[in-house]
């Protein structure tokens, strides 16, 4: 059958409750910000068009079946959802990629169908893809070959969002900016001591500005990167030393320089992560890093040719797999199995540069896997996964939804879906994935305390699914209210 005669493609248009992914990705990554322009090619019913006219930004679509009677045009950033994947003909679908990035004056975020999807569509072969029951054609993409696609098509620089997901950029150094930002930590809140406070109080907000900035950072800025008032505020101490001078003062010398050298371990840590996940899409020349970066890297390494080197090291080290094992060993967060090294997401930061950049290397792969809470450092192999515990807060025991499998060897991604599975594997001792401040360490460690004198948790190799944690409940006589444990009666 000659399907580019028949397929509808339009019907593939849902109607959306909410932003579509890579929308609500690009706004959340700061790519669709409030000055720019955006396009949606191929924008189905509009309905993020219209969210994002409603958010405020000025945005326009087009589409072939829905809105063909607008215009095509060029913007800041053109969006092409899931519009890759609904075109048969290979040919046509690297035209209208290549169409689409022509007409985006910064980025191109492109949306496909990842291939794990596949299995939820009946359907029969179709050329490279399948022709579903309602005649629709669905090409799913692996994510290591939608990225050699966009490579070897666009052949710019790009990164990827999400799986599925991904940013083409015009510019090198937006691709750098987003990256570097995306290993950058934030600062903790000061407390600020008594004597001083009305001088702090009295600029308080430029101050914190000024404070924000060194301890993100790790070094004092330029006029030109603090914000108008700051900067007006910071001029009238007539130098930025100066206005440091007073902020530690304000802070107490010994808690400032503290704070300083802190930030400065915590900057160098970043960027050495980010220069080591820079050189997978080809790290920028020292000309070429955002300005801000370059500013970081004279201040923290002394050049760019020394921050590298360092990050090489670090990079041959993520190769080593003893290293990484030994490294998962001395961690100070996460829980330590035979088998792996298991993160909160919420503790990623803390851990060491080796085992963050061992962690940055699958997401070169598959950009932010946003539902993700855990993340399993494989100690055996260099593999990482991405494993989604939907209720991981409020079960005691949650389990297991969804895993994202990244072999950093084969560079390939798998996706195994436990949602419909009667009995998925759970877990136990949930303070132990967690940093310690947390705000539920305390009550997680409070039932894992409880499980404990109860004998329930003996032998927590044979209670690592559903059913078999009940088994273990029943035959001890005891049930479960929340966090705590109750004796049946
Ligand atoms: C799955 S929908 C996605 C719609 C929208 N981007 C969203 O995320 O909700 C795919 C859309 O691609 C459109 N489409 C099909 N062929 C196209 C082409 N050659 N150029 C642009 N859009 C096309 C279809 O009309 C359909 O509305």
């Amino acid at each position: 059958m000659d399907a580019t005669q028949v397929v509808p493609r339009h019907l593939t248009a849902i109607a959306r409750p909410d932003l579509s992914k890579p929308v609500a990705l690009a706004l959340a990554d700061g790519i669709i910000a409030p000055s720019l322009t955006v396009f949606d090619y191929g924008c189905g019913r509009g309905d993020d068009v219209t969210r994002l006219k409603v958010l405020g930004y000025e945005a326009h679509g087009w589409d072939p079946g829905h809105c063909p009677d607008s215009r095509i045009r060029s913007a800041d950033v053109v969006n092409l959802g899931y519009v890759v994947n609904v075109i048969e003909d290979p040919a046509e679908r690297a035209w209208v990629l290549r169409t689409a990035w022509s007409l985006a004056r910064h980025v191109l975020v492109v949306a496909a169908r990842p291939d794990w999807e596949a299995r939820t569509v009946a359907g029969k072969r179709h050329g490279d893809g399948i022709l579903t029951n309602r005649g629709t054609f669905q090409k799913f993409f692996r994510q290591e070959e939608l990225q050699a696609w966009l490579q070897s098509e666009l052949k710019a620089s790009f990164v990827a969002a999400a799986p599925g997901i991904f940013y083409v950029f015009r510019d090198e150094s937006r691709a750098q900016s987003l990256l570097a930002s995306r290993v950058t930590r934030r600062p903790a809140p000061i407390h600020c001591p008594d004597i001083r406070r009305a001088v702090y109080e009295t600029h308080r907000e430029e101050m914190d500005a000024l404070r924000g900035f060194v301890e993100t950072r790790g070094r004092l800025p330029e006029l030109r990167e603090l914000p108008g008032t700051t900067a007006q505020l910071i001029a009238s101490f007539s130098s930025i030393k100066r206005a440091a001078a007073v902020l530690r003062q304000v802070i107490g010398a010994e808690e400032w320089d503290h704070r300083l050298e802190s930030a400065r371990e915590r900057a160098r840590q970043d960027l050495l992560v980010y220069l080591a996940f820079a050189a997978f899409s080809g790290r920028p020349k020292a000309a070429d890093l955002p300005k801000e970066v370059a500013l970081d890297v004279k201040a923290l390494f002394g050049s760019y040719r020394a921050a590298c080197d360092q990050a090489d090291q670090l990079l041959h080290c993520v190769a080593d797999q003893q290293a990484l094992n030994a490294t998962c060993r001395q961690s100070r967060v996460g829980k330590l199995t035979a088998e792996a090294l298991y993160v909160h997401t919420s503790g990623l930061d803390l851990l060491s540069p080796l085992l963050r950049i061992y962690e940055a290397c699958a997401r070169v792969l598959t950009g932010t896997v946003t539902e993700a809470n855990i993340v399993k450092l494989s100690r055996a192999a260099p593999k990482v996964s991405y494993l989604t515990y939907p209720d991981f807060d409020r079960n005691p025991h949650p389990a297991l939804a969804t895993s994202l499998h990244v072999d950093l060897n084969l560079l390939r991604v798998r996706y195994v879906d436990f949602r419909e599975s009667a009995n998925p594997p759970i877990l136990h001792r949930k303070e132990t994935f967690v940093p310690t401040d947390h705000p539920s360490h305390a009550k997680f460690a409070y039932l894992t305390r409880q499980e404990e004198r109860a004998g329930l948790l003996r032998d927590s190799a044979s209670i690592g699914t559903r059913e078999r944690w009940q088994s273990r409940l029943d035959e001890l006589g005891y049930r479960l209210h929340g966090h705590r444990v109750i004796q049946k009666k």
